[in-house]
């Protein structure tokens, strides 16, 4: 069982750390993902299960519940099933979930998204759903073909990311992407929202993805000198706008479980309504700037940010022509991305930053503490 191996038994080859093999191996992960769940321009609805195709045409709601990293992909979910296959979804952090009286509408599909198959608020909040309500749909997106997730869904589509050790998670948030990209295509087309042009478009932004993730990663160096700025920083602030406010929720959680740096995610268009009291000189601000109808409202806020002398960095498309100001580095990560390809590309360089911030710290970066790697308790 997956779930199961440890340390011992995953060979850290040339890598210093788990964590930073498991980033690196995003690429393969992504690969092994794809495989068989798509093909030169269709996604395939069978990899779902056998009956996904009369369950996803039959849904009308979608509700996910997860915690932690895998609840983060879950947002970027959100975005692209209401985009892409225009379904109504929500999403909310199992152990809250699980304790309220949730309306469940008839014809809802429950998504539960989990490395490891087992957390126990997800499995609980799903035992519970399907305890009360018949007319509703269950499918997992998991890393562990034999876990308990896996056995109370109707549906589950295996993200191939291989074994991950390291606490924070990395390459199983990316290939979760990957898995909800194919979903978000999946119900599209069976709710007729897809046509063969979009659905052409996606897979091959999808089959470039571990290239792009390669070049992302080559860009390592530039990531370990903006880590330098950080050795004495106690708060971080991460800021983006659509899915990106969800890679910005990623982004702050990883530094903060690894760095123990105080680090929060904002929606940009929010700062204004509190957050912005926050900056100052000692408060870095990392703003993820893709090229998308939103970047001009998010250049604004950057110019908000830079009159209170915040530090910031900016990782940006190279579109988005984003004019380095002041106290501020911009990163060109890639360019011109999609709606699908963006969230996932844009995770890689803030994965890098907290790898290399906890470094400089000297935390235990593989097994931070207080932390675990699947949480079986209440
Ligand atoms: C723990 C881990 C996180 C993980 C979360 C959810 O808190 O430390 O890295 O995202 O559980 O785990 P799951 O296995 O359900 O994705």
């Amino acid at each position: 069982k997956i779930s199961n191996l440890n340390s011992k038994q995953i060979d850290l080859g040339d890598y210093k750390h788990y964590m930073q093999k498991e980033i690196f191996e995003q690429p393969q992960a992504i690969r092994d993902t794809l495989e068989s769940r798509i093909t030169k321009d269709t996604v395939s609805l069978s990899a779902f299960g056998h009956n996904a195709e009369t369950i996803f045409t039959n849904i009308k709601h979608i509700q996910i519940i997860a915690c932690g990293t895998s609840y983060n992909a879950g947002l970027v979910a959100k975005y692209w099933l209401e985009d892409i296959a225009k379904v109504p979804t929500n999403i909310e952090v199992a152990s809250e979930y699980r304790y309220r009286n949730p309306v469940v509408l008839n014809n809802t599909l429950l998504v539960t998204i989990s490395q490891s198959g087992e957390t126990t608020d997800t499995l609980e909040a799903l035992k519970s759903v399907k305890q009360h309500h018949n007319n509703i749909h269950t499918l997992t997106i998991c890393n562990c073909a034999e876990s308990f997730l896996t056995r109370e869904s109707e549906l589950t589509l295996l993200t191939h990311a291989g074994p991950e050790i390291s606490v924070a998670s990395t390459k199983a948030f990316t290939t979760q992407l990957v898995s909800l990209a194919l979903l978000s295509v999946a119900i599209g087309k069976c709710h007729k929202q897809v046509d063969k042009k979009q659905e052409t478009a996606i897979v091959d932004g999808l089959n470039r993805l571990p290239g792009l993730i390669k070049k992302t990663l080559e860009q390592e160096s530039q990531i370990i000198e903006l880590a330098q700025s950080f050795k004495n920083k106690f708060n971080a602030i991460f800021l983006g706008r659509g899915t990106m406010h969800a890679i910005a929720m990623e982004g702050a959680l990883k530094l903060k479980e690894i760095s123990y740096i105080h680090s929060e995610a904002f929606p940009a268009g929010e700062l204004k309504h509190g957050p912005i009291a926050l900056i100052d000189q000692d408060t870095p601000v990392i703003a993820i700037a893709p090229n998308d109808q939103l970047l001009d409202k998010l250049k604004s806020n950057l110019q908000e940010v830079k009159s209170r002398g915040s530090q910031m960095i900016v990782f940006e498309d190279e579109m988005s022509n984003v004019t380095p100001m002041q106290n501020m580095t911009v990163m060109s990560i890639t360019h011109n991305l999609g709606i699908i390809t963006a969230p996932i590309i844009f995770t890689i360089p803030l994965q890098l930053l907290s790898y290399h911030v906890a470094l400089i710290k000297g935390t235990n970066v593989d097994k931070p503490r207080n932390l675990a790697k699947s949480v079986t308790v209440e």
